[in-house]
This record gives structure tokens, sequence and C-alpha cells, in this order.
């Protein structure tokens, strides 16, 4: 019998291992590439609920997964909050000039009207998926603060300190996008899904001294108010090290995913129990069987009668093969 992801979450069941994949649902497929080569216009393609569903059902299809993942992007509240958003190939999304005025005075009915096609696209999905679970999420909001105030990618090029010179500026903009996502994933929650994630891919970008006021009161805040609606919540700190212990203790979430610079047996025996998602690094994908088998063994025997959701460490790469993808799942199905 399979468990669900929820099973495993608010029970503990050890009894089964649930699979999916972050960005299982992008690139690495032809049929999304195909999608997206007649949909230029990204943010479109999100507000298009007949497409986003039929994508985010597109990794169900071939393969023997435990959820589904709602295809959308976490710039969609930057979107929903007035800033323009462009993703060009080859070099990601490119935001536009912030307006504060903007931004602070959006109202919720107005966010929650721009962002309906994704709640609609939930709704579809919903109806076709029986007992899978369906996964809504939201970018944490120092991980939105980073893209609406750099306006790009901060990979190669960014400053802390010219990030956080307005103080208060600052204060009022993370108070606002935590309203703001806790109404998005509230509207998911209603339309359907049944697991919210919180990215906050930049996390590690912070400095230990910063890591408290702008990652964990703030995250730990939404991570509260979603758990009020009986709705289990993973959380993704990505690259924050040792202080992932320290996030845990702080946001209590009901599950957390770690990222592949994580050593999984330290956190396992850190964590008392909380469960665990993910920790694969996904460039191992890209090479030879026997590497990616020993590398799900490695997970599978650290989380042997654990609470553990299997996935990777961050997305699918787009250069990953399909094939790996079911490989992987095959050789998890055969272990248990
Ligand atoms: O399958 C899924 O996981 C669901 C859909 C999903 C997308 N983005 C679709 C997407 C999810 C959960 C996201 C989250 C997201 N978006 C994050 C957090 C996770 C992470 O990767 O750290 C971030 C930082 C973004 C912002 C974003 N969106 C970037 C930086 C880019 C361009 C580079 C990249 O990684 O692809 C995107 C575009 C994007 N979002 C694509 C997809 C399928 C690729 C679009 C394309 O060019 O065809």
């Amino acid at each position: 019998m399979k468990d669900t992801l929820t099973e495993c979450i608010k029970e503990k069941k050890t009894s089964y291992t649930p699979i999916w994949f972050m960005r299982q649902a992008g690139r690495y497929l032809p049929e999304f590439r195909e999608i997206r080569k007649q949909n230029p216009d990204f943010i479109k393609l999100c507000l298009n609920e007949r497409l986003a569903a039929e994508i985010s059902l597109q990794p169900i299809k071939r393969f023997d997964l435990d959820a589904v993942i709602i295809f959308s992007d976490i710039l969609m509240i930057p979107y929903a909050l007035g800033q323009k958003i462009e993703f060009r190939k080859g070099i990601g999304p490119i935001l536009g000039d912030l307006n504060f005025n903007v931004i602070l005075n959006t109202k919720s009915d107005d966010f929650i009207e721009k962002l309906s096609p994704i709640y609609q696209a939930i709704k579809r999905v919903k109806k076709d998926i029986g007992d899978k679970n369906l996964i809504g999420f939201a970018g944490a909001p120092w991980t939105l603060l980073m893209y609406m105030l750099n306006k790009k990618s901060p990979k190669n090029d960014f400053n802390i300190e010219k990030i956080l010179k307005n103080k208060s500026l600052m204060r009022d903009l993370i108070l606002k996008l935590e309203d703001m996502i806790f109404i998005h994933t509230k509207e998911q929650i209603k339309a359907g899904a049944d697991i919210i994630q919180i990215f906050d891919s930049w996390a590690g970008l912070l400095p230990k001294n910063k890591i408290s006021e702008y990652c964990y009161t703030p995250t730990s805040k939404i991570v509260k108010n979603i758990k009020s609606l009986n709705t289990p919540v993973i959380c993704f700190p990505k690259g924050i090290g040792e202080n992932y212990i320290n996030f845990c203790s702080a946001v209590k979430p009901s599950c957390v995913s770690i990222d592949y610079e994580v050593d999984p047996q330290w956190i396992k025996e850190k964590l008392e129990g909380m469960p665990v998602q993910g920790g694969m690094d996904p460039k191992i994908l890209l090479g030879e069987k026997e590497e990616i088998k020993k590398n799900i063994e490695k997970y599978l025997n650290v989380f042997k009668d654990y609470p553990y959701i299997f996935n990777l460490g961050h997305g699918v790469l787009p250069e990953t093969k399909p094939e790996t993808i079911d490989y992987i799942i095959q050789t998890i199905r055969k272990k248990k």
C-alpha cells in the first residue's frame, strides 16, 4: 500500500518512501519544451490555467510519482505586486524597477484576482490526480526580496550592504511579503493544495548575524499561519549549512527539505524526528547509473525507519534525461 506525503509528514509513517522531484515539470521534458516553444511569455504561460494544469500533470503521465507540484513560479508574487518580470533565454528572470508605493498599497483582493488563474489551475489538477498529493508553493520573503531588489538572479552579482541599506523600507517590504505569501498559499490550499513548500533558495547568502531577522522570523510567521489551516509545510532554506538546525528549531516546519551540501546522517541525528525531504545532488543525475544508485542508497540507508520523502537537493537540471528519473523511481521502489 502506498502512503502519501501527508501521511509521511503528519503521521511520521516510514513503511513507504514517497517520491517527487523539484522542477519535475520543466525543461528536461520534451513535452514541456514543446508547449514552451509556443508560449514565449513565461508569466502568461503560468497564468494560462489550462496549460498550467496540463504541464503540472506531464510528469505523472510518465512516471510513478507520489505528488504533483503546481506549475507556476515564485516570481508570480512580485508580478502580482506590480513589478515587471521577463524571463530571458539563457539569462533567467529580469525584473523591472520596483515601486515601493505600488507594492505597499496593493490590496489583497486585487492581488488574489491577478493570481486567480493559478488557483483555477490547481482546481483542474486536483480533479485528475486521485489520491496523489498536490503541492502548492511560494518563495520565502528573503528570496523574493532578493529578486525584487537585485532585479535579477543574485548568482554572480549581489551586494548585501546595498540591498539592506534602507532598514525601515526593508522592514515594511518584509511585512508586506509575509502577508501576501500567506494569502497566496491560503488561496492555493482553498483551491485544493494538500501541502505547501516554501522555497528560500537564497537563504545561504545571508550572513550569520542577519539570518534570524530576514529568514527565521518572517518564515516562522508564515509557517505558523499555514499550519493553523491544518496543512503541512515543507521548508527549503537552501545553502544555510549548519544553520539548518537553528532554522528548524526557530521555524518549526512540518518537514525540512535539505540541499546537497547537508550531511544526511548529521541532520538526522540532530532533528529529533522531524520529517526530512531530498538531498541528492541533481548533478549526479547527469552521470553513470552506478553512481546514481550508490547515492540513492546513501539517502535510503540513512533515512531507513525515519520519515523521509525522496527528492533532490535542488531542482532537476534541464540536461537530465527523462529515463534517469524513471531509473531512480524504479530503484527506490525495488528497495522497499
Ligand atoms: O516543477 C516544479 O517544480 C514546479 C514549478 C516551478 C518553477 N519554478 C517553474 C519554472 C517551481 C517550484 C519554481 C520555483 C522557483 N522559481 C524557484 C525556487 C526553486 C529554485 O530553483 O531555487 C526560483 C528561485 C524561481 C525563479 C526562477 N524561475 C528562475 C531563477 C528561473 C530561470 C532559471 C531556471 O532555474 O530555470 C525560472 C524559470 C522557470 N521556472 C522555469 C520553470 C519550468 C524554466 C522556464 C523556461 O525557461 O522554460
